[in-house]
């Protein structure tokens, strides 16, 4: 799905900025940032994990093989990804290089959020459907000779 290729650009994005912001810290900045545990395991290499440490893992990814439930967990999760962007937002308001590709990917989660609605809403339509059968012993089963 092409949301999932986007979501692959955000954390290309994510990555860099922390990159940019970590790639000429001092051990003493390093430190005073709290981010020595990370720095001991990590260096300053982006490691995808969550603000409190715990490693990124496809465990996190859900799918149930039913549409509804499938699209309600997009929905989450959009709603999740907005909030941990402001959220960061709220940390970094003083630096505007940071704040302003934020911005962007919360508007972006946004957009999910409002296109995944959309799906939902058709797949529920599609299935309040009135369901039309046919009956087979009723039809001339010549037609297909
Ligand atoms: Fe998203």
């Amino acid at each position: 799905m092409i949301f999932g290729t986007e979501e692959l650009a955000h954390l290309e994005m994510v990555g860099t900025i922390v990159h940019q912001l970590t790639k000429n810290a001092s051990i003493e900045e390093i430190e005073a940032a709290g981010l020595g545990a990370y720095y001991t395991d990590h260096g300053v290499d982006v490691y995808p994990q969550s603000a409190a440490g715990m490693p990124f893992s496809a465990s996190v990814l859900a799918c149930k093989g039913d549409a509804i439930a499938n699209l309600q967990e997009d929905l989450a999760a959009e709603q999740k990804a907005r909030a941990t962007y402001e959220k960061l937002i709220d940390l970094c308001r003083d630096n505007p290089d940071v704040v302003d590709p934020l911005k962007f990917l919360r508007e972006r989660e946004i957009v999910h959020f409002q296109r995944f609605g959309e799906a939902l809403r058709g797949v529920q339509d599609k299935l309040a459907e009135k369901k039309f059968y046919m009956n087979c012993d009723n039809m001339n089963t010549n037609m297909y000779k």
